[in-house]
C-alpha cells in the first residue's frame, strides 16, 4: 500500500502541492515522455506539483534516462511513436505523448488525461482543386505519415477507397509534386499550409497531449497513479 502526502511548494501557493509517496516505496515508476516541446511542456506541468528532475535540464546531456531518487521516479525521452510501444509492454508505466500517435499507433494502454497542451488539428489538406475529388469520392491518392488514421478516416468514416502513400517527414510535399493529390497531417499554426499554397479540406479531429497509462501498472499501482492524475488535474 502507497502512503502519499501532500506538502506545500516553496512559493506556499496552496494550489501548488507537491507530489511525494511514501520513502518506503521500492518501485520506481517509471514515464515515457516523447522527445522535445511537448517533454519540456510536461516538466513544467509535473513541477508545479512537486515532481522535478533536475538532471532533465541539462540541454547538453546526451544521458537517456533521468531519475529522481527522492520519489522514486524515473523519466526517458523518446520517439513519439514508441511512446505508446514502451507503455503497452510495461518498459514504463506512464507516457506523455499526442493524440495523433495514439490513434496512429493503436495500443493497448489506457488513456487518462488530456493534458491540455500541443494543441492542433489532424485534418485532410491539400490544394483548393482537391476539394472536389473529397466531394465526389473519387479514387485519390493520400500521403501521410498516419497511415493509419488515414484509413481509418476514408474507409471506415467516409467510405472512400483511396491510395495510401506513408511518407515520413515534410508531408505538404505530396500534392506540390505531385505524388499525391491530398495529405492528412498536423495543423498548427496552418503556416506550413499557406506557405506552399495549400489548405484545410477537411478536419478529421482535434488533438492534444495525452497521459496513457499501462493496463497492468494501472491495477498494480492504482493508488500513486490516480493521486498523479488528480494532482495534475488541478494544475492544468
Ligand atoms: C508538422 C506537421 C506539419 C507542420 C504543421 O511537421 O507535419 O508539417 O508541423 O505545423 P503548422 O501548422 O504550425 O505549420 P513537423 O514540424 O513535425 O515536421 P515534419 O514535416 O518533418 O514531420
Amino acid at each position: 500500500m502507497w502512503n502519499y502526502c501532500l506538502l506545500r511548494s516553496n512559493d506556499g501557493s496552496p494550489a501548488a502541492s507537491e507530489w511525494k509517496e511514501n520513502m518506503s516505496t521500492e518501485r520506481y515508476l517509471t514515464f515515457a515522455l516523447g522527445k522535445g516541446r511537448l517533454a519540456s511542456k510536461t516538466m513544467e506541468l509535473f513541477e508545479k506539483i512537486g515532481i522535478t528532475c533536475e538532471e532533465m535540464k541539462d540541454k547538453h546531456s546526451r544521458k537517456l534516462i533521468f531519475v529522481n531518487e527522492e520519489y522514486k521516479l524515473r523519466f526517458f525521452l523518446a520517439k513519439s511513436p514508441d511512446v505508446p510501444t514502451y507503455v503497452e509492454y510495461g518498459a514504463a508505466d506512464i507516457g506523455v505523448v499526442g493524440k495523433d500517435t495514439i490513434m496512429e499507433e493503436n495500443r493497448r494502454v489506457y488513456e487518462v488525461l488530456d493534458l491540455g497542451y500541443g494543441k492542433c488539428r489532424m485534418c485532410v489538406c491539400g490544394p483548393g482543386s482537391a476539394k472536389d475529388l473529397l466531394k465526389h469520392h473519387e479514387m485519390i491518392r493520400v500521403a501521410s505519415k498516419y497511415p493509419n488514421i488515414a484509413k481509418d478516416y476514408f474507409y471506415n468514416k467516409k467510405h472512400q477507397t483511396v491510395d495510401i502513400i506513408k511518407l515520413n517527414g515534410s508531408v505538404e510535399l505530396g500534392p506540390i509534386v505531385k505524388l499525391s493529390d491530398v495529405i492528412v497531417d498536423i495543423v498548427e499554426t496552418g503556416s506550413t499550409l499557406q506557405e506552399n499554397g495549400l489548405e484545410v479540406l477537411e478536419e478529421i479531429c482535434p488533438l492534444s497531449a495525452r497521459m496513457i497509462v499501462n493496463q497492468v501498472s494501472m491495477q498494480m499501482e492504482t493508488e500513486r497513479i490516480r493521486k498523479l492524475i488528480h494532482d495534475l488535474k488541478k494544475n492544468l
